[in-house]
């Protein structure tokens, strides 16, 4: 049994029956009252997404009994390490992580379990750790090759078209889902980057070089305001692979005050990721050209099932138990599919699909 909650089912088994159907009662809500609380600690509440990462997890888990802890580490890996100690000392059953510094976490979670508290990796999969046991993400590299389709088909690059002008952004270093994005991307934009229908004028193409810590707006921003101020004296940008809204955002903030936008500088293709209320606005107003939509409710489904899924002996659903060794093992893992989403198809997705009502893309 690889639980404190298995032990509690166990004695609870060895109870009377009445006793065990007492304690199994129903809540209010008509859903099974399992008593167990569950540590969710999220990065960040500087984006949305992860806003509502939080709340739909906490949901998720309170329709299924469960009581929640959830704790934000405001982007500071030391932040919440401590986060999730103390979570640790007020006895949570589970714990729902997504890392703000992947490697950060080692120590901390021998703590969880030495505590024999499972372990499940949100969105962003933890590294270096024997101790997480399933993680719930999406395809991320399918993500990239989303956003590096979108370029090659807006520039016509099957048809030939080109030489075009490109910059490459990426996540945060210590994010490991960066790499697979980037990769993703890579593998379908490198051949025009070898045939030199796509240039990059600031010369920056490897993922060290195009790193954006944290996933700062405001450091994407000012890092395309040197590139335009040193490698664009003469040209203009065509595309800019973006791996995020957030730096989306700050990527067109310093186009548009170097006049991107009016007369004959358009804005270049911009990709992004997350469908955050104002990049799918943005998008609407014909700036930011696509995002990459992953259904945040499906995911903090995917993650309670496994929570609850742990916490009762049944072995959770995976669809994958290859690709994602976090250097200590392969962690068994659940991928949703993620989605292009631009100005065609915004409203069938988004506001079709109940992600967004069409009053919130006012
Ligand atoms: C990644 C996540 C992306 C985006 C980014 C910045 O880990 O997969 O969807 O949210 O963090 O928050």
């Amino acid at each position: 049994m690889r639980n404190r909650r298995s032990a509690l089912a166990a004695i609870a088994g060895a109870a009377s029956v009445s006793l065990a159907l007492s304690a199994c009662g129903k809540s209010d809500t008509g859903s099974s009252e399992k008593g167990g609380t569950v540590g969710i600690a999220m990065p960040t509440r500087a984006s949305e997404r992860w806003i509502t990462d939080g709340n739909n997890v906490v949901k998720d888990l309170k329709d299924k009994g469960y009581k929640t802890r959830l704790v934000y580490g405001d982007d500071d890996p030391d932040r919440q390490v401590s986060q999730i100690r103390d979570l640790i000392t007020r006895g949570v059953d589970a714990l729902v992580v997504a890392a703000i510094d992947n490697k950060a976490l080692d120590k901390v979670l021998q703590e969880a379990a030495d505590a024999d508290i499972p372990v499940i990796s949100y969105d962003r999969l933890i590294l270096g750790t024997q101790n997480v046991d399933y993680y719930a993400s999406f395809d991320n590299e399918q993500v990239g090759r989303l956003q590096a389709r979108y370029i090659i088909d807006r520039l016509g690059l099957e048809d030939g078209k080109g030489p075009f002008n490109i910059e490459l952004f990426a996540g945060s270093k210590d994010d490991n889902n960066t790499k697979y994005f980037f990769d993703g991307a890579m593998e379908l934009l490198q051949p025009y980057l070898d045939n030199k229908q796509l240039v990059v004028p600031s010369g920056q193409t490897a993922l060290n070089q195009v790193t954006t810590l944290r996933w700062d707006g405001a450091t994407a921003r000012k890092r395309m305001q040197g590139i335009l101020a040193k490698s664009y004296g003469i040209g203009k940008v065509d595309a800019v692979l973006s791996p995020y809204d957030g730096i989306s955002i700050g990527v067109l903030a310093a186009l548009k005050s170097d006049d991107y936008g009016s007369g004959s500088k358009p804005l270049p293709v911009i990709t992004g990721q997350d469908a955050e209320l104002a990049s799918v606005k943005s998008i609407i107003a014909g700036q930011q050209a696509q995002t990459v939509y992953k259904d945040l409710r499906q995911l903090a489904e995917v993650a309670s099932e496994m929570a609850d899924d742990v916490l009762n002996d049944r072995t959770p659903n995976v669809n994958d138990n290859s690709t994602y060794d976090n250097g200590s093992k392969v962690v068994p893992a659940y991928l949703l599919q993620p989605t292009s989403v631009d100005k065609t198809n915004y409203k069938n997705v988004l506001v079709g699909g109940g992600y967004y009502t069409a009053a919130d893309l006012k």
